[in-house]
């Protein structure tokens, strides 16, 4: 009884610093919008809240703010007649391939489609890892999105890491020494996530010809449709040439599907084939209202430009607040920024908690880094509020 009484009075501590933060901040942040409180971090307000639903801003997940296009809710809701049916009675699986590959530059059997780019780095994780007589090992820039590289991790593969340059860029020289004989996989990220920063087309490119010759090679291309050309070529016109080069490409970032899972792989016709068996529930997973969202939403160039560019204008805001912070902030190609903290004296995820913001922390070498996902304006404005409260002066 005395631990529930200690809890629930903490609890109620937390809760009142938590309010005191709020009203501090921009109307916006007083908006009776609902959170999970910090699903990905390890801390929360405290282990009783952890599971509660607060209200606050949720920038920890590089989701997209501007919810889905009006196109795609119109076309779930249409989809919903059918909700009977199994996805391969409709034709919208083919029609979405189709549009793709025409959009992408590809063959329509270049396209894979999963419940988000997610399953693609899964599928293809197993089937490496599971191929040739041992489990062998994997290269992987680090820090990036670690999805990929756990999952080989289960399944017995050993990953190497390797740390990015100072200005956080992918240093491919020093992934390319780590390739032997045993090496399944490179992965690249770009841009990478959490850094935002990104390789020149023209170098990945050169990589990608060079070490796709003998060994996979997967191009994480989650975050290509915030660029502008030329940075914004994609790795899609080598699938042709080179079977062991992969991308895997989502709806969840500029459509704004994270929530409706659908995802797809770019490669030659023969890895497709060869991946096809590592879909799961046989490529079942991707519901039809899902599929409907997705062939509307590509086709929705003007939801996709609007996310874009304001992405980029709320990212320019932040990024100069945070510099006028006298923080280091890595230049971003995503729709988030990643920022130095070395400085900061606390506990970040939790202090930024109690004023109503989910943000990240990343322990990059022993260095303390924050990552920021890119909300709309006046949630950015809610965050230089909060960080200005925060920051040591
Ligand atoms: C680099 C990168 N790849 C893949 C994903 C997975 O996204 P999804 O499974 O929603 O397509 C994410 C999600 O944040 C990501 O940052």
């Amino acid at each position: 009884m005395k631990n529930v009484a200690f809890n629930r009075r903490q609890w109620l501590k937390q809760g009142a610093l938590f309010t005191a933060g709020l009203a501090a901040l921009p109307e916006v942040l007083a908006a009776p919008r609902l959170v999970l409180l910090a699903p990905e971090s390890p801390y929360g307000l405290n282990e009783m809240t952890d599971h509660l639903r607060v209200p606050g801003i949720k920038l920890n997940a590089n989701e997209n703010p501007y919810g889905i296009s009006p196109k795609a809710r119109q076309a779930i809701m249409e989809s919903l007649t059918d909700g009977n049916r199994y996805g391969f009675s409709k034709s919208d699986g083919e029609q979405l391939r189709a549009k793709i590959a025409e959009k992408d530059g590809v063959a329509k059997e270049s396209v894979l489609l999963t419940a988000g780019s997610s399953e693609v780095l899964g599928m293809v994780g197993t089937y490496l890892a599971f191929s040739g007589k041992d489990r062998g090992n994997v290269v992987f820039p680090w820090p990036t999105f670690s999805l990929m590289a756990d999952h080989f991790e289960k399944l017995g593969t050993a990953v190497v890491k390797v740390p990015l340059t100072p200005d956080k860029l992918h240093d491919l020289p020093a992934m390319l020494a780590k390739v032997n004989r045993k090496t399944k996989m490179v992965y690249i990220c770009n841009p990478n996530n959490p850094t935002g920063t990104l390789l020149a087309p023209a170098t990945l490119k050169a990589f990608c010809q060079q070490v796709a010759k003998d060994v996979h090679v997967m191009v994480d291309e989650a975050y290509i449709d915030f660029l502008n050309p030329p940075d914004n070529e994609s790795m899609a016109s080598l699938v042709a040439t080179y079977p062991k080069l992969i991308i895997s490409r989502t709806f969840s970032k500029i459509y704004a599907m994270a929530g409706l899972r659908v995802g797809y792989a770019l490669a030659h016709p023969d890895t497709v084939k060869a991946l096809e068996p590592f879909r799961h529930g046989g490529g079942l997973v991707i519901s039809n209202t899902s599929l409907a969202a997705a062939l509307a939403s590509i086709q929705d160039t003007d939801f996709a430009r609007m996310s874009k560019d304001k992405n980029a204008e709320a990212r320019a805001y932040t990024q100069a607040e945070l510099t006028k912070m006298g923080l280091k902030v890595v230049p971003s190609h995503g729709n988030f920024l990643y920022f130095d903290l070395a400085k900061y004296p606390s506990d970040f995820i939790k202090d930024m908690a109690q004023r109503g913001l989910m943000v990240r922390q990343w322990d990059d070498y022993g260095t303390k880094w924050g990552r920021v996902s890119i909300g709309t304006l006046p949630e950015m404005q809610a965050f230089a509020t909060a960080m200005k409260q925060v920051m040591p002066s």
